[in-house]
């Protein structure tokens, strides 16, 4: 009999909910049957305290290696202090897509019936270039790159995402009517390689406008392709569509490297009390699944995810619920079977 293959994968349970969440997943995948090997990193203040790094080098060779990452929220201090660690790895490994499905899970009573929202934000620069600097006291500049190599590569990800899986309609959310230089050369990437992809309808929205259209019906959208500040921005809007942070799913994707985790954050406020919602980590987990070819793996555990959504008994708080995030994760090895 043929040896199953053992799947290396750098974890990093990051902190806030995110050792909570992380555990209540790593749980659900190691009862898939298919075979892990975990490499677990801090990252962020935790691992500085330890370390003297906030990115300790082992982890960044251990995702050099694996190529794969499964990875928790980590906190960035607002204001000042230390990088975020978050896009500091997207830039390190050139995750120059993130990708962001937006759909309704069964049961579960939201603003929207039925969304189905593909957001595809460009990752790597834009208003995350991270140069700012002071002028001088009281006059800051924050500098927002958009490049043309960055815009077509993104623009041509969510193309070629889009034809693969039959999806009709892409637009391009942008700024071009004030920021006419830098989205404006977003814009003209995106429109010369959708000339290549007939098939596929492309439109444009000017971003505050979106923000209003995505609210009143979002169902005049598609795939929306965004740069990375209203890539963030729109996320949590459309995570709001149908039912809130706990659930919505991400993947950080280049050539070589892919880290998958949730949108949302380290949600302090309700950290190490066992009630977050690991869905959307366990979402982000079934995205790695299938990006490791473990299709069968992935539609079991999205299958019993269905089934506890649709059951509706021991769900967690943020969507109605009173089940801890524990009780959350027995239930879906139950479901499991
Ligand atoms: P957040 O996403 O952590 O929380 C926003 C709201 O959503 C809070 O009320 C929180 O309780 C709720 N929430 C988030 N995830 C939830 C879950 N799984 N279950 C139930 N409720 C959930 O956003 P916030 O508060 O703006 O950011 C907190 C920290 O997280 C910041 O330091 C930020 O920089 C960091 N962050 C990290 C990210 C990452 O590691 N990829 C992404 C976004 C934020």
């Amino acid at each position: 009999m043929a040896e199953t293959k053992t799947h290396k994968v750098t974890l990093i349970p990051g902190d806030g909910i995110g050792p909570e969440v992380t555990q209540a997943v790593v749980r659900i995948l190691e009862a898939t049957g298919v075979k892990w090997e975990w490499e677990r990193y801090a990252a962020g203040a935790e691992a500085f305290e330890v370390f003297g790094e906030y990115i300790p080098s082992a982890l960044y060779e251990s995702i050099e290696r694996n190529k794969v990452a499964l990875k928790g929220p980590v906190t960035t201090p607002v204001g000042s202090g230390f990088k975020s660690i978050n896009v500091t790895l997207r830039k390190k490994f050139d995750l120059f897509a993130n990708f962001r499905p937006i759909r309704n899970l069964p049961g579960l009573e939201t603003k929207y019936p039925n969304v189905d929202l593909i957001i595809i934000r460009e990752n790597t620069e834009g208003a995350y270039a991270g140069l700012e600097h002071e002028v001088i006291p009281g006059v800051v500049e924050s500098i927002k790159v958009i490049t043309e190599k960055g815009s077509t590569r993104i623009a041509k990800f969510a193309f070629e995402y889009a034809r693969k899986h039959g999806r009709k309609k892409i637009h391009s959310i942008h700024k071009a009517n004030i920021m006419k230089l830098s989205d404006g050369l977003f814009l003209r990437c995106a429109r010369k390689v959708a000339e290549d992809f007939p098939d596929i309808t492309y439109g444009e929205h000017i971003i505050d406008n979106t923000c209003m259209q995505l609210v009143m019906n979002p169902y005049q959208y598609d795939t929306m392709l965004l740069e990375n500040l209203y890539g963030d921005i729109v996320s949590d809007l459309c995570a709001g569509l149908i039912g809130g942070l706990g659930l919505v799913p991400g993947a950080n994707l280049g050539h070589d490297c892919a880290i998958f985790e949730a949108v949302h954050g380290s949600a302090p406020d309700i950290a190490g009390k066992d009630i977050a919602n690991p869905t959307a980590l366990l979402q982000s987990a079934i995205l790695m699944l299938r990006h490791l070819d473990e299709e069968a793996a992935a539609d079991r555990v999205q299958k019993a995810l269905e089934t506890v959504y649709a059951e509706g008994k021991t769900l967690t708080r943020d969507v109605g619920g009173h089940a801890g995030t524990s009780q959350f994760a027995d239930a879906i090895l139950a479901a499991m079977g």
